[in-house]
C-alpha cells in the first residue's frame, strides 16, 4: 500500500495493479448538534495481492475507513475507485452485485444470521452470487473445514463461542473466493484458553 499525504502525489497514469484507490477521502458523521470528522483527507493505493493492516487507537476511524473503501458507507467528499471504477458511478444494484461477486466481509461484530446454522450462514453468499445449491453446499463445507469448525457446522450462532462465530464469519467471507477480503478486527474474539489446571 502507498499512503499518500496529498492528492497531488497520486500518479497520473492508472496502474493496472491497483485494486483500491482513495483520493482525498473525508467522512463526517452528523449526529444532532455534534459533527464528528472521522476521516480527513485520506489518500492511498492498494495493489492486487497486497495484505494491508490498518492500525490505530480505538475511535481513530478504522471501521469508518473500511466501510467507505468497501462501499458499504458513502463518503462525505473525495473519490474511491475499486478496480478502476469510481464507486459513485455504480448504481445500488451494480454495487450490490459487485460486492457479492468480488468482496468478502468479516465484520467487527460477526453479523451471522441468528436463525441460520453455521453451514447455512457460510452457504448464503454463495447462493446470493448465483452458485447452484449443490456446489454451494460443497464449497461451504470446504471453507468451514479450512477454519477447523466442521463439528460445529449445524450449530446456530447463539450456541457458539465468540471465536467460533468469528471463524464462521471468516469461512463465509472466503467461501466465494473474492478478489478483496475486508476484515475488521477478525481475531479480536479469539481468546486463548487458559491452561487447564489439574484438580488436586
Ligand atoms: N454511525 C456513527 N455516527 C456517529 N459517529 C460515529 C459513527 N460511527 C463512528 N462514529 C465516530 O467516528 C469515529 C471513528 O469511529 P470508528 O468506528 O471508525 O473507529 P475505530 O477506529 O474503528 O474504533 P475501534 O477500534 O474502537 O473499533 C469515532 O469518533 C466514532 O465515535
Ligand atoms: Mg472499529
Amino acid at each position: 500500500m502507498q499512503y499518500l499525504p496529498s492528492a497531488q502525489q497520486l500518479p497520473p497514469e492508472k496502474d493496472p495493479a491497483t485494486i483500491i484507490e482513495a483520493i482525498n477521502v473525508c467522512k463526517e458523521y452528523a449526529t444532532g448538534t455534534l459533527n464528528v470528522q472521522a476521516l480527513r483527507g485520506i489518500n492511498l493505493l492498494i495493489a492486487r495481492g497486497e495484505v494491508v493492516a490498518i492500525m490505530g487507537p480505538s475511535g481513530c476511524g478504522k471501521t469508518t475507513l473500511l466501510n467507505c473503501l468497501s462501499s458499504l458507507d458513502a463518503v462525505t467528499s473525495g473519490t474511491i475507485r475499486i478496480v478502476g471504477h469510481d464507486i459513485r458511478s455504480l448504481s445500488d444494484r451494480e454495487l450490490t452485485d459487485f460486492r457479492a461477486r468480488e468482496m468478502g466481509f468479516v465484520f467487527q461484530t460477526y453479523n451471522l444470521l441468528p436463525v441460520l446454522n453455521g453451514l447455512e450462514n457460510v452457504e448464503l453468499p454463495l447462493l446470493i452470487s448465483g452458485v447452484v445449491a449443490k456446489e454451494a453446499r460443497a464449497r461451504a463445507w470446504e471453507s468451514i473445514a479450512q477454519v477447523g469448525l466442521t463439528r460445529w457446522a449445524r450449530h446456530r450462532p447463539a450456541e457458539m463461542s465468540g471465536g467460533q462465530r468469528q471463524r464462521f464469519a471468516i469461512a463465509r467471507a472466503l467461501a466465494t473466493a473474492p478478489s478483496i477480503v475486508w476484515a475488521d478486527e477478525p481475531t479480536g474474539h479469539w481468546i486463548a484458553r487458559p491452561a487447564r489446571r489439574s484438580s488436586t
